[in-house]
């Protein structure tokens, strides 16, 4: 140990001989991650004898043409990941490719001292296991040239780079073969990464002709910010092509299986993995263990960056992106995967339900040497609900879940489809293969739970699958197993041929150079994009407590409606009995007064935005009972955002087909600017409802390629097209704000235009940014048949105490001057900004 013997690389060239290589050179590419084993000759047979020899002969001519020397470098290799994964993985790289084209030595590093490395090394090679699939003898003479070919090196400055690179250059001379490439894997924490990547760069780097893959494991960064900065510092030492970051959940059997087995039962899937016929999909992550001894890690990154960020995000991507043509090609696959990404709708706080076990706090103070007084709002569980705004998703929630701490140990990724079937016979005489009431699904068993294992599940009434018969099988029979609530005899059920770990499956891939199987920086930049909003709207957040294990019982059990997740139990609280009489139902009912000598309803928000829905809903049915249309012009802001989603999820009586619906006023942005009032109208309303195209009626903002240019007419061509198609020109319903300055719509204290005067809609200037606006005017505001006044939040508080007090001064404060001529004003207001 510590010494690689150049005897056994020799011998290594001579056993290429004495076993028949598949295919040749080129099929041991393409199929040596999959098969170690050697197949030894059958005898007799002179002809082929001779026929193989030549061929590897051959095979070993060209291993010293196309292969060459591979020295992998494992940093860290004292470390727990490397004990408990890595060296196996590089020994099952020895199994399969030993004796084909390449020749290897393994480079165990660390800080350690050289005897401590080189005896934890020794220990370690103790340990390695021969997997079933090859014979005994065989496996412990590869295990024995493998140890042979391990060594260890203490790395610490770049003369110690230095001289590794040195030792390498001279095996490879001695070996007379060129150097094919230097694998480098950082199983280090990431504070390392610069100063290892410094000296990789400055000393180690293989001469031209060969290629350097440094290995990366996770975490890649706390959230976008950090992730960028330290992209960028890899970038600086190494091309996008040499990084292969590792999310280890691609090297699951059942996970790398996503995309192979969506292409290969492509005529199948097409009609059927769509909005159309999925209900929901399941990607879920439990497991039993806690975060006892990791609390150091745990307490900075909780479960989304520990778990939801990375190998659950990824796996949605390979369910829900659209297939490239070629599965293998890193290309197509990073641009279809961002492509994904930019459908993801950004998730809100009401988008997570968090949990913590209840040891949790406990366990940090213990290992962090905290306060008794110390409580984490680390979640060690999150249930997130995702959409995908696109042709393919709209409207299937993907729900992602993980905890630690969990009643088991079990991962899966469930694709429910709906069923529309009614089926005559009695439920008795349905059978799995043809009623079409039974439950339909497919199932990517990630591993462990029941199966004990990964699988692939596709229901009998859905269509048999197609996997690919070398590498996996169908499933023997297990009465009384069920899973998802059917028998596993429901389902055509398949397992891998030969189970592997997933370091051993990523390892073989990089030493392949299979770049599709790992994050890209593009890629893990779209992840934090997408995730770390959330993270940052719930940084404050107190997570439920959970006693963990089956005693959690219904505790995390959640549910969905419209975009907002919530847990299915109401928080067990302990009410704290205060002063004064306990409140009563009566407390929360709509209150009923006047303000400014007009309608006031205020009441809690909840039922403020219920009433005022309500009250539009029935303003709606009258106009289009009488008129046949209806004309509504909304506001945009914060406020409305709570009536829309109301409107959006709860009013399917709504005649949205008669209705017209035109905005009050807009900031001078493109349209599709997060900042147009527009685009949260679509965002929250218009995509959930069927109104017809035409009816739609956003303000004219963006002409000629320039914003609100007084030149260019947009606030006349609103006019227009209001007079045009509302009787003179009075809505049949305005919905305004109250701004804390007194603006109403985008009419602005002193504004020069809109308070009086005959034009109906004004470009104005807002004190603050986005500057420009256009707006309706007071006088076409005041012709409404009813106007509507949304006021929320304590922020508003002084404001609306100001406006009760004062007269009609729109000068001073536009929501004074809101006084329909004819029509009727009612304020909406809620408690808090009602009574403070
Ligand atoms: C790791 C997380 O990435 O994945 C751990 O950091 C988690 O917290 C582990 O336990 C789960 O991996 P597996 O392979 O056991 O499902």
């Amino acid at each position: 140990m510590g010494h690689i013997s150049h005897d056994t690389e020799t011998s290594l060239c001579e056993d290429s001989r004495l076993h028949l290589p598949r295919g040749g050179p080129a099929a041991r590419h393409s199929v040596g991650e999959r098969v170690s084993g050697k197949k030894v000759l059958r005898p007799g047979c002179w002809k082929m004898l001779t026929v193989a020899m030549c061929v590897a002969l051959l095979g070993c001519l060209r291993a010293q043409e196309l292969g060459g020397h591979v020295s992998v470098i494992l940093l860290g290799a004292t470390g727990d990941l490397a004990r408990k994964y890595l060296w196996q993985g590089l020994f099952q790289l020895y199994l399969d490719e030993a004796g084909q084209a390449y020749s290897f030595s393994f480079h165990g590093a660390a800080l350690t001292s050289t005897k401590q490395g080189q005896e934890f090394i020794a220990k370690v090679m103790e340990s390695l296991s021969c997997p079933e699939d090859v014979v005994p003898g065989r496996c412990a003479e590869l295990k024995g040239q493998f140890q042979q070919l391990s060594g260890y090196h203490r790395l610490k400055t770049g003369e110690d780079y230095a001289a590794l690179s040195t030792d390498i250059e001279a095996r490879v001379q001695r070996q007379g073969v060129r150097e094919a490439g230097r694998i480098f894997y950082f199983s280090v924490p990431p504070f390392a990464y610069a100063d290892i990547a410094r000296n990789i760069n400055g000393s180690c780097r293989p001469d031209p002709g060969a290629w350097l893959r440094v290995v990366l494991e996770k975490p890649f960064g706390h959230d976008h910010l950090s992730a960028q900065q330290l992209a960028a510092e890899l970038g600086s030492f190494f091309r996008e092509e040499e990084m292969y970051r590792v999310d280890h959940y691609l090297g699951k059997q059942a996970v790398a299986q996503i995309l192979p087995f969506r292409d290969q039962n492509r005529k199948a899937l097409d009609g059927l993995w769509n909005r159309h016929h999925v209900e929901r999909v399941e990607i879920i992550m439990k497991e039993t263990v806690d975060a006892e001894g990791r609390t150091g890690f745990y307490e900075e990154y909780g479960v989304i960056r520990d778990v939801l960020q990375n190998h659950l995000t990824e796996v949605l991507t390979l369910v829900a992106m659209e297939l490239p043509h070629n599965t293998s090609s890193p290309e197509s696959m990073l641009q279809h995967k961002l492509r994904t990404f930019q459908a993801l709708r950004g998730l809100q706080k009401g988008s997570a339900v968090l949990g913590q076990y209840q040891a949790y706090s406990e366990q940090v103070r213990r290992e962090q040497q905290k306060p008794d007084t110390f409580h984490s709002r680390t979640p060690t569980f999150a249930g997130i609900l995702v959409h995908i705004d696109n042709l393919r998703w709209e409207g299937v929630p993907f729900i992602l879940m993980s905890g630690k701490a969990l009643d088991e140990r079990v991962g899966y990724v469930r694709i429910l489809f709906r069923n529309q079937a009614y089926c005559a016979q009695n439920d008795k005489r349905w059978v799995a293969e043809q009623s079409q009431c039974l439950p339909r699904q497919i199932i990517f068993y990630i591993g462990h739970g029941e199966l004990g294992g990964p699988a692939v599940l596709v229901s009998r009434n859905l269509f048999r699958p197609s996997l690919p018969p070398e590498s996996w099988k169908e499933l023997e029979g297990r009465p009384g197993l069920h899973l998802f609530g059917r028998p596993l005899s429901d389902y055509y059920a398949y397992g891998p041929v030969r189970e592997q770990d997933a370091y051993s499956v990523l390892i073989s891939r990089i030493f392949h150079g299979r770049k599709d199987s790992f994050i890209t920086t593009e890629n893990l930049l779209a992840s934090w994009a997408f995730w770390t909003p959330l993270l940052d709207s719930l940084a404050h957040e107190v997570p439920r407590l959970y006693p963990g294990g089956a005693e959690n019982g219904p505790l995390l059990d959640f549910e969905f409606r419209g975009a907002q997740l919530h847990f299915s139990q109401r928080q067990p609280e302990q009410l704290v009995p205060g002063p004064g009489p306990a409140p009563l139902p009566s407390d929360f009912q709509v209150l009923r007064a006047t303000y400014r000598d007009s309608p006031l309803i205020s009441a809690w928000p909840e039922e403020l935005i219920a009433k005022l829905a309500d009250d539009i809903e029935a303003a709606a049915v009258r106009a289009v009972r009488r008129v046949g249309t209806f004309h509504l012009a909304l506001s945009g802001g914060s406020s409305p955002v709570a009536l829309f989603q109301q409107l959006a999820s709860g009013h399917f009586g709504f005649p949205w087909a008669h209705t017209h619906l035109w905005l009050v006023d807009e900031r001078c942005v493109p349209l599709w600017d997060p900042e147009s009032n527009f685009q949260g109208l679509q965002a929250h309303l218009l995509q959930h409802i069927r109104v017809p195209y035409y009816n739609v009626h956003p303000m004219p903002v963006h002409l000629h390629q320039r914003l609100c240019a007084a030149e260019d007419r947009g606030a006349q061509m609103y006019a227009g097209e209001i007079s045009a198609l509302v009787a003179n020109s009075s809505f049949d319903l305005v919905l305004l704000g109250m701004g804390m300055d007194g603006h109403t719509a985008s009419l602005f204290p002193h504004s020069p235009t809109g308070l009086d005067g005959e034009p109906l809609v004004v470009l104005t200037e807002s004190p603050s940014g986005p500057q420009q606006r256009m707006s309706l005017s007071l006088p076409l505001i005041n012709r409404a048949r009813k106007v509507a006044v949304l006021v929320m939040g304590r922020v508003k508080r002084e404001i609306t105490m100001l406006v009760s007090r004062v007269g009609h001064e729109p000068k001073k404060w536009p929501i004074s001057g809101v006084l329909p001529s004819s029509g009727q004003l009612v304020w909406y207001m809620d408690y808090e900004a009602f009574l403070g």
